[in-house]
């Protein structure tokens, strides 16, 4: 079972998750961090921030990447995670992979594999941060996705271009149709994931992820079939999961060998 812990705010989420993120540097100081975009991991970045760790040999491998936006755009992932992650806290550019990157059009066939290839050649992903979309997803893997899948071309559900339109002055249709996205079979073999959610939007989400059947319906899911996940979670994001009362009893006698 997942680990589930429900903050009272963002702010308590991002320090519990910027501490994993700690502990695991400073027991290997070249770990390897798997890095969502989006809002909801914002919290995690400042609290490392704050923590002001050397951070210089931490490798990342970014989760997903629009295909088609021009080199340089502020909302590619590569801008997204130059800005929020890897200015910010320190990490070197060249150890920090972003999907497709540099490829030509007529080269994503090949993309997948050549990521799966480089995130081997690192020596994989030790700590998994994830982000949940609306319908469940992670990464970029929409529903009906594999439970197997490994970094390939996808092309994005209409709702998750909607959603994410507010990145593109709201216009819909400068949104991208396609991305690359690590598989959820890619996402499985992180050593530990930790899953953020905020606000009530996500709390459907949640819900099914955590408690729901394991079922490509509902990407998220996936997780439940990995041996070392600790699901962070605010309030309103918690407040449809059955057994919400039983994950605050666990947490708080969580045994002193199990504080990390
Ligand atoms: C995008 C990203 C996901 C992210 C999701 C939620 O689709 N590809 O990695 O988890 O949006 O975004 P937000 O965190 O902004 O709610």
């Amino acid at each position: 079972m997942a680990e589930v812990v429900i903050v009272p705010d963002q702010a308590t989420g991002g320090d519990i998750a910027a501490r994993r993120i700690a502990s695991l540097v400073h027991a290997k100081p070249d770990a390897v961090l798997g890095l969502a975009t989006g809002s909801t991991p914002l919290p995690v970045w400042s609290a490392l921030v704050a923590l002001r760790l050397d951070l210089a040999r931490v490798g990342g491998f970014a989760l997903d990447e629009y295909i088609g936006l021009p080199e340089g755009h502020p909302e590619s992932y590569r801008a997204v995670i130059t800005r929020e992650v890897v200015e910010p806290l320190g990490l070197d550019p060249a150890l920090v992979h972003v999907p497709a990157e540099g490829l030509s059009a007529n080269a994503l066939a090949g993309a997948g594999e050549a990521y799966e290839a480089a995130i081997r050649a690192a020596g994989g992903v030790d700590l998994q941060i994830l982000g949940i979309g609306r319908t469940g997803h992670i990464g970029f893997n929409e529903p009906g996705s594999s439970l197997a899948s490994l970094t390939r071309v996808k092309t994005l559900a209409q709702w998750t271009r909607e959603d994410n339109a507010r990145f593109f002055d709201g216009d819909v249709a400068r949104v991208p149709q396609h991305c690359v996205t690590q598989g959820l079979g890619t996402i499985l073999r992180a050593g530990q994931l930790v899953l953020l959610a905020w606000g009530e939007s996500k709390a459907e989400a949640v819900a099914a992820a955590v408690e729901g059947p394991v079922t490509a319906s509902v990407p998220a899911s996936v997780i439940q079939l990995h041996r070392d996940v600790t699901v962070i979670v605010d309030e309103a994001a918690g407040s449809r999961l059955r057994y919400a009362d039983y994950y605050r009893q666990a947490w708080d006698q969580r045994p002193e060998w199990d504080r990390r």
